[in-house]
């Protein structure tokens, strides 16, 4: 299956890093020997289009960190699912817990309303999911992921039109990671989750995000049904975000060697 790495810039950078970033990373996609995995760039919104300046004529994506599931209208302050179309973005993070956390009144019905107008406009969601630190405390982590699975999943979509991001909210920027068990038992409850929802489910591409670095990278590339990662603070570096690029390509050589 292709795998992923989604470097999500958050509110980190600045205009000048993160074309700086954009600039070189293409270079290093395009001048790089080794297959390597889809390499997406989620930058602020204002910077989306001198981003994809940078990257157009490489094989790296733009990513937009959220829209307005409205086509266009009087909504100040949003940017609608249209609008990021028309800028190139081909992914859309959907359900992150920073906005999750900001958005409180945002149900799981509008996430999958959302996710589904991102699929109409012809770009792909990256759904995300995960637990709170207290829902993993009680036990509840599988059912809370399974739930969100069940309610946010878009009722239609085909294999490729759809990412999915287990990004438990309590790993977001903490530099803790769940173990690998941990990690593998989710990703396999989601993956339950997915094929129940639709014959294709198995198809569906499953990251995991929560402080990933250039030192777990590996490891994590390395558990049972994790189809690439999601990167927050971590690759807002060159060297670092490059690193996890190809943490994930010394793992693939590890899988077809043995
Ligand atoms: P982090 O963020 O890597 O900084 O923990 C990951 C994410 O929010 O997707």
């Amino acid at each position: 299956m292709q795998q992923y790495v989604v470097a999500n810039w958050k509110m980190f950078l600045r205009r000048k890093d993160a074309e700086h970033l954009a600039k070189h990373l293409a270079r290093h996609v395009i001048e790089s020997e080794e297959a390597l995995p889809k390499v997406i760039l989620c930058p602020s919104h204002p910077y989306l289009i001198p981003v994809h300046e940078h990257i157009k004529g490489s094989s790296v994506s733009l990513g937009a960190q959220g829209c307005h599931p409205q086509h266009l209208g009087p909504n100040t302050g949003e940017v609608g699912v249209q609008q990021v179309k028309d800028v190139n973005a081909e992914y859309v993070l959907i359900g992150h817990s920073e906005q999750r956390r900001e958005h409180t009144e945002r149900t799981n019905e509008h996430i999958r309303s959302l996710a589904e107008m991102v699929i109409e406009h012809g770009m792909i969601p990256i759904l995300c999911v995960g637990e709170t630190a207290e829902e993993r405390k009680k036990g509840r982590a599988k059912q809370a992921v399974a739930k969100k699975i069940q309610e946010e999943t878009p009722r239609k979509f085909r294999p490729g039109q759809l990412l999915v991001a287990y990004e438990p909210a309590w790993a977001i920027g903490t530099d803790k990671t769940p173990t690998r068990k941990e990690i593998e038992e989710m990703h396999e409850a989601i993956g339950y989750e997915l094929e129940k929802l639709t014959p294709n489910g198995k198809l569906i591409p499953v990251l995991y995000g929560g402080s990933v670095d250039p030192k777990n990278a590996e490891e994590i590339l390395r558990c049972k049904g994790v189809h690439g990662v999601v990167v927050g603070r971590h690759g807002t570096k060159l060297d670092n975000l490059w690193a996890i690029i190809k943490a994930h390509n010394a793992h693939e050589h590890e899988e077809n060697e043995g």
